[in-house]
């Protein structure tokens, strides 16, 4: 059967919808809950790091393949496509309903996000494959980028922003989506549950930023000296 490209697919739609929650929306919830470790200091957060890398690097590499880039890029490609087709439901319509507000600050969300994350990935995972230094993605780059350059705080503070949104609102959409919200009664509970989503994951990435803006005043501890073998 072959896919007609310049319409919607169901089955794509499906996968696109399912992508956003898993493996996705679930990657990003641990990964600003991680980041959240920089409020401990220098060696909270780079312990962190040192976790990942202490992963030998083909199963790193096949799991940020499988598990992250490739349904990420997926999600993004097609949602791009989704947001494009899509038709304009509040901005330079009469229909000024918040939900219709909600819907499409979601698309729009997701094409900020796109920008966002091509500049966050290539600048963080890339640059650190490129050069082969995991110290670049440590505490001390953190905090070196954000004190110096003030704009890349606001960069990061909305791309958390707009990305806790689109999670949230996204569960929401979800779940009516599949099915698992039906009477009316469960909708208020995923609203409110979408809401709390949505303030607790951008303070998770807000608060990460102030971890490293505030930086770790204790000296970075000597690495320790190879052994010398003594001949006797
Ligand atoms: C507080 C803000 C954030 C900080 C401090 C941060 C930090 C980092 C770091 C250190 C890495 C490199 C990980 C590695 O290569 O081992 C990374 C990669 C990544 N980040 Fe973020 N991040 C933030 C926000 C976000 C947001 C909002 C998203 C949206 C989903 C996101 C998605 C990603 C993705 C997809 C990667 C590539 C992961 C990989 O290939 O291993 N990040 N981030
Ligand atoms: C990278 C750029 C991204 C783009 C262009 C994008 C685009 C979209 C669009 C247009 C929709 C609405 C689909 C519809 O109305 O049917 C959507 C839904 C969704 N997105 Fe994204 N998105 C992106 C990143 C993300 C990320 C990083 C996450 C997770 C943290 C995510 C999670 C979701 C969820 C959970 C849904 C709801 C699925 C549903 O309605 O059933 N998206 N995305």
């Amino acid at each position: 059967m072959a896919l007609a490209l310049n319409r919607e697919n169901y089955i794509l739609h499906k996968v696109h919808s399912l992508t956003g929650i898993i493996p996705v929306g679930y990657y990003m919830v641990q990964h600003l809950a991680l980041n959240t470790f920089s409020l401990g200091g220098r060696e909270k957060f780079d312990g962190v790091i040192n976790f990942f890398e202490g992963i030998p690097k083909h199963m790193l590499l096949t799991l940020e393949v499988f598990a992250i880039w490739i349904p990420l890029a997926f999600h993004a490609i097609y949602g791009l496509f989704i947001a494009n087709r899509g038709q304009q439901n509040y901005f330079s319509t009469k229909y000024k309903w918040s939900q219709n507000l909600m819907y499409s600050s979601q698309r729009w969300s997701g094409i900020f996000i796109f920008f966002f994350l091509c500049y966050h990935v290539t600048t963080t995972t890339g640059r650190k494959y490129f050069n082969n230094d995991a110290e670049l993605i440590k505490f001390d780059a953190w905090h070196e980028l954000l004190t110096s350059q003030p704009v890349i705080v606001v960069v990061y503070a909305l791309g958390v922003l707009t990305a806790s949104y689109h999670l949230a609102y996204g569960i929401w959409n979800f779940c009516i989506r599949w099915g698992i919200t039906i009477s009316d009664s469960a909708q208020v509970r995923i609203q409110k549950f979408a809401a709390a989503a949505f303030v607790g994951l951008t303070l998770m990435g807000w608060l990460a930023l102030f971890g490293f803006i505030k930086g770790d005043k204790t000296p970075v501890a000597a690495k320790e000296a190879p052994a010398v073998e003594t001949q006797i």
